[in-house]
């Protein structure tokens, strides 16, 4: 028998698939209504495995857009093809897809009695870290089950403490002091030397509070505490001018701005002006340098601010980036889910270009040599 091939399911699918799952389940059935919305919507993945033409098993992913998190909503095999290795197939095919769509961690829930598919997902490296009670339609409960696909974020330990922004303008000082304490683990993380290093690095204003830190004041906070630094940033001038709103404040900025290229051109900081790329930042990195990179938080939050994270590593598909800002207080975060959180390449791209001018700024901090 030729082996099955897999593909995205389409409408054309539909009758195939109420009939496995008809045959699979006795609850808690997929109805077409949902499939059919499943195919089409663009933050779920639904493949199906054919043979002769016919469709013989299936499975569904769903996708929430920037959560690292994806369910496996879905996944039948016909019986008449069972314990041949299409589950297998299928679940392998669901982890690529999830891995594509950006979310490095799958999630799903299963019956407790539910041997083969318990065994299945044990088989492939699934942890078991909760039972739901009165999950499914018979009131029992169900096993929750996650695998982290990207084995580094488990397996490779974070140079990185997490250090959480105390105030809504320190990003930039807490994501130094966490770059600084990677490569020198004496340096000390607290409120004081998040304040100095905001009050040595702010640009003074931004909109229409209190200013940021730029590439330039930051690299200048570094190397006075000893450490080498460089910055690339994509364009010359003061940068952030244009948020500011009154032209006296704007001054200010100016001048600002001025005197830390100064004080940079005199430690002998390297400033290198013009447009770069991820290859640039990994190629640093992979020089042991730790980056901080400024990026827009607009794809993230839906805010249209300069935000200052640290970049601690990268694989074929990912950035992996400290985020001082661990969200709102309603959110249910904790330090270790804004540490080295994988993004893809792609979308770090996107990230890493502030406003209108697309504006790129990094500064990359190293022990002296
Ligand atoms: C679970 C299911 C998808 C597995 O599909 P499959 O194509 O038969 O699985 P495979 O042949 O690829 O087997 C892969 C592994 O699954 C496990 N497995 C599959 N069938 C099994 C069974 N009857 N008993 C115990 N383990 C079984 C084994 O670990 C197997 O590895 P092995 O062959 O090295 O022992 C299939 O049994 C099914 O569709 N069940 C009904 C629907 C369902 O329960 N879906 C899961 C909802 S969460």
């Amino acid at each position: 028998m030729s082996d099955p091939v897999l593909r995205p399911a389409t409408d054309a699918d539909l009758a195939d698939l109420g009939r496995i799952e008809d045959i699979c389940f006795d609850q808690d059935k997929m109805s077409r209504r949902t499939m059919r919305h499943f195919i089409a919507s663009a933050s779920a993945g639904f493949w199906v495995a054919v043979r002769d033409d016919a469709v013989i098993a299936y499975v569904v992913v769903i996708f929430r857009r920037n959560t690292a998190l994806a369910r496996l909503y879905s996944m039948a095999v016909d019986p008449a093809f069972q314990k041949q290795g299409i589950g297998q197939a299928l679940l392998a095919r669901a982890e690529e897809g999830t891995l594509d769509f950006g979310a490095p961690i799958l999630r799903l829930e299963v019956h407790p009695q539910n041997a083969a598919a318990i065994s299945l997902y044990r088989k492939n490296g699934y942890l078991e870290f909760a039972l739901y009670p009165d999950y499914f339609p018979d009131h029992s409960p169900a096993l929750r089950m996650e695998k982290v696909l990207v084995p580094q974020l488990m397996h490779r330990p974070s140079p990185l403490h997490f250090y959480h922004q105390t105030l809504p303008f320190t990003c930039g000082p807490a994501s130094l002091m966490m770059a600084m304490n990677a490569l020198d683990p004496a340096i000390e993380m607290d409120r004081s030397s998040e304040i100095a290093i905001w009050r040595e690095a702010t640009t003074i204003f931004m909109t229409s509070g209190h200013g940021g830190c730029g590439p330039l004041g930051l690299a200048l906070a570094a190397y006075r505490r000893g450490f080498g630094a460089q910055v690339l940033v994509s364009r010359e001038g003061p940068l952030f001018v244009d948020t500011v709103r009154k032209p006296e404040n704007r001054k200010v900025v100016e001048l600002v701005h001025y005197d830390f290229a100064d004080q940079a051109a005199q430690a002998g900081i390297s400033v290198t002006a013009g447009a770069f790329g991820i290859a640039d930042i990994e190629r640093h990195s992979s020089n042991g340098q730790m980056a901080l990179v400024l990026i827009s938080q607009y794809r993230i939050y839906g805010d249209k601010i300069p935000h200052w994270v640290v970049v601690s590593g990268f694989d074929d598909r990912f950035v992996y980036v400290t985020d001082p800002d661990i969200g709102e207080d309603d959110e249910p975060y904790n330090g270790s889910d804004c540490v080295s959180v994988p993004i893809l390449r792609h979308e770090f791209d996107l990230m890493a270009r502030y406003g209108r001018s697309k504006l790129q700024a990094a500064v990359f901090i190293d022990l002296p040599k």
